[in-house]
């Protein structure tokens, strides 16, 4: 029976892969082995089997009699343990973090938009599958359709990107940035005769006093926004916004001169767990809007084109509605005034969900069916 290694099961990542994997009965026909960085012998979670003591994640020797390992550990573990690992084992590594993403010798995957790829992947013996960023695979999630049927010369992305993709601290930070700032004025809002502008007045002080909490975020997130991701590159991008090029392409194996450019600005909001994109997207030609969302929305069975209605977009294209759901809508889809090449559209996703855990999860399917 071919031994799994699970790294980095217990964050928050993890938690989601673990859930989904029993949720879809995904613990059979392996031998499932949990590892961890800290507590190396503690009891590991039961998965239907009983529990076992958990094994040290930094064991190279105890690692490489996995046939797969899964790592949700994050970047730090990768660096610190792959290389060495790589030098006596011959296994599949699958990865949430972006570590290894850009080497040649890894694939991103996100089977629904790139089983090919995969596929072809695996037959050319390659052994690393790597999740791509949250931000790319939810877009292709949405675009797919238009991708694979060559449809798009290019495509701005502008983000709204939730706490989650910074991490656990950041999203009770978020929370407690919230409550610090209902707090200072409450007796104002229970006071239905009291001033706006006055609330607005010490709600604007308390932002700027430096009083809040910001130990992890560095600045008032609730309340106002982020319009900077991750570090700078070249050009003025982030690296957030360099990566919609990048991995779009290296998940499609698109080479020069076939590059899909993608660019835009990725901004961080207040939303919890689910990022949002506003498209523009330079068409090759103009294409009916019914026949685009026909295109969209039968892609994959999980993308859901929105109609351009102001009633149901409310209430189905928000993160509210998206959170903890595999759905991705895509919706005020119509055509730009600039031209009848030119069209836009919004999309909302989990970005722990296919941003992140299902499309390890997947790989791992694939690697065990
Ligand atoms: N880099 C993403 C974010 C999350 O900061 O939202 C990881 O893909």
């Amino acid at each position: 029976m071919l031994k799994v290694g699970f790294i980095g099961w217990r964050g928050m990542v993890g938690s989601v892969l673990m859930e989904r994997m029993r949720e879809e009965n995904d613990f059979q026909g392996f031998e499932p082995v949990f590892f961890t960085t800290s507590q190396a012998g503690q009891d590991g979670p039961d998965v239907g089997f009983g529990t076992k003591p958990l094994e040290d994640a930094m064991d190279i020797g105890r690692l490489s009699e996995m046939d797969i390992i899964l790592s949700c550990q994050g970047g730090s573990y990768t660096t610190a343990v792959y290389e060495k690992l790589r030098e006596n084992w011959d296994g599949y590594w699958i990865d949430a973090a972006s570590t290894l993403r850009m080497k040649d010798d890894s694939i991103i995957v996100l089977d629904p938009v790139n089983r090919s790829v995969i596929d072809d992947g695996l037959k050319r013996g390659i052994k690393n599958y790597i999740g791509g960023n949250c931000t790319v695979s939810l877009m292709m999630m949405a675009l797919g359709g238009l991708i694979e049927n060559d449809l798009v010369e290019w495509i701005s992305s502008m983000t709204y990107q939730a706490a989650s993709g910074a991490g656990a601290k950041n999203m009770r930070e978020l929370i407690t940035q919230m409550g610090e700032i209902e707090k200072d004025v409450d007796d104002l809002l229970a006071d239905p005769s009291s001033a706006i502008l006055d609330i607005d007045r010490k709600i604007t002080a308390k932002l700027n006093d430096s009083s809040l909490t910001t130990d992890n975020w560095g600045v008032p997130l609730a309340a106002s926004l982020i319009p900077w991701i991750d570090v700078p590159v070249a050009n003025g991008q982030s690296r957030e916004e360099w990566k919609g090029v990048a991995e779009t392409n290296k998940i499609l194996g698109n080479k020069e001169p076939d590059l899909i450019p993608v660019d835009g600005l990725c901004v961080r909001v207040g939303a919890m767990r689910c990022h949002s994109q506003a498209f523009t997207i330079k068409l090759k030609k103009d294409i009916e809007v019914a026949e685009i969302e026909k295109i969209l929305d039968s892609h994959n069975q999980w993308v859901k084109v929105i109609p351009n209605d102001r009633e149901i977009t409310t209430r189905e294209l928000t993160p509210v509605k998206v959170s903890g759901t595999l759905t991705v809508p895509v919706g005020r889809i119509h055509k730009m005034n600039i031209g009848p090449e030119y069209l836009t559209a919004f999309t909302v996703g989990d970005q722990l969900l296919w941003g992140a855990a299902e499309p390890v999860r997947r790989m791992l399917n694939i690697l065990l069916n």
